[in-house]
């Protein structure tokens, strides 16, 4: 992570700028220079160039959270996304963890799961001998296909086999390539390791190759971070400290409690992860996908993060998560609002970005059960989701604050109200 300790988080009242002041003072607090601040999107040409059948360019907000200290430095976070609250949520939580020190947070090397399987084989366990006899030669072809890779300190770690003796198509062996990515989301490396092991695995075994792709379940890549929140930072909407506290460790106990609260809970978890994962231009369905199958990973869906009080009576929390996502390659390179964000953030390797990302995954959790344990969720959306049922309504750019105002002072955020109420403007 960037060790320049001027950066930093705390920028007060940034809500209050124009975006492109914010975007200056941002560059300022993160010591980019002007050069970096391309903050456009990509061109209609890029977009052609990325994916198939291309007629636009589908525009999110990128929205910047302050506040956030990880492993004692500090980091400003590009979130983007479309729902209000998010980012004002991640910023006042972390606020919240910082009177305690900040996060903490580690990654695992950057080690990700390819899949291959074999069919027709008549002797499993004959066949998972021959393929574990051979591992050194299976490594060795892996690497050969990326001496990149190798020279920076990458690429095939190991060879595991899985048994499945009873199948709906009957016995099937199931090879694990553990390949380490460096920088990379991994993809791209692990699937052509894995398509150049096949043959060799064929053989082997004596079998048939079927399907050769990597792994969501990433959990040899696995993302934790901690914090601690004083008690007395949680004496809020007029609760003792003691009470703030209690009010948290209730509503993790729901979580675990039950799977249709824990999915809730997790989808706050990822509405941060999500909004850097895709500022970062990181496949945040693969991440999606790994949280969830994680927080099942004892046959039971649980909650991804685990809130406790310590001997002191403050607040404690901690996450743990699989987490492929890369600072190099794919669209991380080609997208240059990807770029600018990465630079925001001051990470380079994808360990210092998965640590971050754990961090703001744990502190999105904390401002959702704040806000959802004390006030109420509806109360900090209202304001910014009466703006956008005023825009969807037509109000114009004049209209929307004075429309989002009176229903919100109605108590009334409808489509139909925003309608009536633009009917009047407009008949005086
Ligand atoms: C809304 O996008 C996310 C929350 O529902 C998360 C939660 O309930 O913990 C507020």
């Amino acid at each position: 992570m960037s060790s320049d300790p001027s950066r930093s988080s705390r920028i007060p009242r940034l809500y209050r700028l124009a975006p492109d002041e914010r975007l200056e003072r941002v560059a300022d607090a993160a010591g980019l220079s002007a050069d970096r601040l391309t903050a456009g999107g990509i061109t209609l040409e890029q977009a052609d160039r990325m994916i198939e059948n291309v007629i636009a360019v589908h525009g999110l907000p990128l929205g910047i959270a302050t506040n956030l200290q990880v492993n004692g430095r500090d980091i400003l976070v590009p979130m983007a996304i479309e729902e209000p609250s998010v980012v004002a949520g991640l910023s006042f939580a972390a606020k919240l963890a910082r009177e305690g020190g900040g996060f903490t947070a580690e990654a695992d090397p950057p080690r990700m799961i390819g899949q291959i399987q074999l069919l027709d084989i008549t002797s499993l366990d004959d066949a998972q001998e021959r393929i574990l006899s051979a591992k050194a030669t299976l490594l060795d072809t892996a690497n050969a296909q990326d001496p990149v890779l190798v020279r920076l300190g990458g690429g095939a770690r190991d060879i595991q086999v899985r048994i499945f003796r009873e199948t709906l198509v009957g016995p099937m062996l199931v090879v694990h390539l553990i390949h380490d990515v460096r920088d990379a989301m991994g993809a791209n490396a692990v699937n052509t390791a894995c398509e150049a092991i096949a043959p060799d695995l064929e053989s082997l075994s004596g079998g048939r190759v079927g399907l050769r792709i990597l792994s969501n379940l990433a959990d040899q890549r696995l993302a934790r971070a901690r914090c601690r929140v004083p008690a007395t930072a949680l004496a809020l909407e007029g609760l003792s400290p003691a009470e703030g506290v209690q009010r948290i460790l209730e509503a993790q106990a729901f979580a675990e409690a039950d799977p249709y609260r824990a999915t809730t809970h997790n989808k706050g978890i990822m509405n941060g992860i999500d909004a850097v994962a895709l500022a970062t231009g990181n496949d945040w369905r693969a991440i999606e996908a790994g949280a969830h199958a994680y927080a099942a990973r004892d046959g039971r869906y649980r909650p991804l993060s685990r809130w406790e009080s310590d001997e002191r009576g403050d607040l404690v929390g901690r996450i743990e998560l699989p987490m492929a996502a890369g600072t190099f390659g794919g669209a991380t390179r080609a997208h240059p609002t990807a770029q600018l964000s990465l630079a925001i953030l001051g990470v380079e390797t994808s360990q210092e970005l998965a640590q971050v990302l754990a961090a703001v995954g744990l502190a999105q959790n904390l401002a959702a059960l704040r806000a959802l344990a004390m006030e109420g969720i509806q109360r900090g959306h209202m304001r910014l989701h009466a703006r956008q049922v005023a825009m969807a309504a037509g109000a114009s750019a004049g209209q929307i604050d004075q429309v989002a105002q009176r229903m919100v002072q109605e108590g009334t955020v409808r489509s139909d109200r925003a309608e009536a109420i633009l009917k009047e403007l407009l008949h005086g």
